[in-house]
């Protein structure tokens, strides 16, 4: 966890030409990208990132990622594979908790085909931090999200309630948010969690989050033993596919993405 975190950390000090080297595609959204000073007058996240496909193996595409710092395509390689396994571990737990069978979650996600990204983030240091976000607020589209914060700055805000709580960075501890599409299959049992990140004017800081989602193109809907007469299914089948397309045209925008989905029972 550690090796891995310092690699991206290296990579985000690199000079900008190298950086540059992987600008992300507007298409797929892989490669290293900046949405400071885009467009003129808009509010913008005061973050750097780097956006890669880990699973399906299909979509899988190493060369595109970094080549320096020379250890990180193979610790980011390793990292994925082990992060995959716990957050098989942790749907099994869900799967439970909703008293399903422990492996509904996941092959209700499509089994063996699930898919998984990684966002490295660097939000750099902010003079004037009151001004802007690292990451507007939002919740995570996908099945759940193993997040790596810095263990040396705190910036993660959850909201509970109408407040916004900052989540204290705890050393060698991985963060777990429930995403959207669980929300969807538990049938709003489970909730994702509308989160953002502030800025700070002394530190920067390097998070990585791991992206646990549905195959692609799978209708994902509330699942029947979680449907019955008192509780509705609170939303209809779509796909990811279907659902990320949405999410990608209205950016971050809180919690109002999965809320407009509710079907109109
Ligand atoms: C994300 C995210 C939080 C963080 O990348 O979706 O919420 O602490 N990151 O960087
Ligand atoms: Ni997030």
């Amino acid at each position: 966890m550690k090796r891995t975190r310092a690699v991206w950390r290296d990579f985000f000090e690199l000079p900008l030409e190298v950086k540059q080297q992987y600008a992300n595609s507007p298409s797929t959204y892989e490669g290293y990208g900046s949405r400071l000073g885009i467009e003129k007058g808009a509010i913008l996240d005061w973050s750097d990132y780097f956006f890669l496909n880990y699973l399906p193996v299909t979509l899988r595409n190493q060369s595109k990622w970094p080549a320096q710092p020379v250890s990180c395509r193979e610790l980011v390689a390793k990292y994925g594979a082990q992060v995959t396994k716990l957050c098989g571990r942790l749907l099994k737990a869900m799967s439970i908790n909703l008293e399903l069978k422990e492996d509904y979650l996941q092959n209700a996600f499509g089994g063996d085909e699930m898919g998984a990204c990684l966002r490295a983030n660097f939000y750099p240091k902010c003079p004037q931090p009151e001004l802007t976000l690292g990451l507007s607020s939002h919740s995570d589209p996908g099945a759940i999200t193993i997040l790596l914060p810095d263990p040396d700055v705190a910036g993660l805000q959850v909201r509970k309630g109408g407040k916004w709580i900052t989540v204290k960075p705890f050393p060698n501890a991985f963060i777990v948010n429930v995403g959207d599409q669980i929300q969807v299959l538990s049938n709003a049992n489970y909730k994702s969690v509308e989160h953002r990140v502030i800025v700070n004017s002394e530190k920067d800081r390097v998070s990585l989050a791991f992206f646990y989602n549905p195959k692609s193109d799978l209708l994902i809907e509330p699942a029947k033993e979680l449907v019955n007469e008192d509780r509705p299914a609170l939303y209809k089948p779509m796909t990811y596919d279907e659902y990320r397309i949405y999410i990608r045209m209205n950016g971050p925008c809180g919690k109002t993405q999965i809320e407009s989905m509710k079907s109109n029972r």
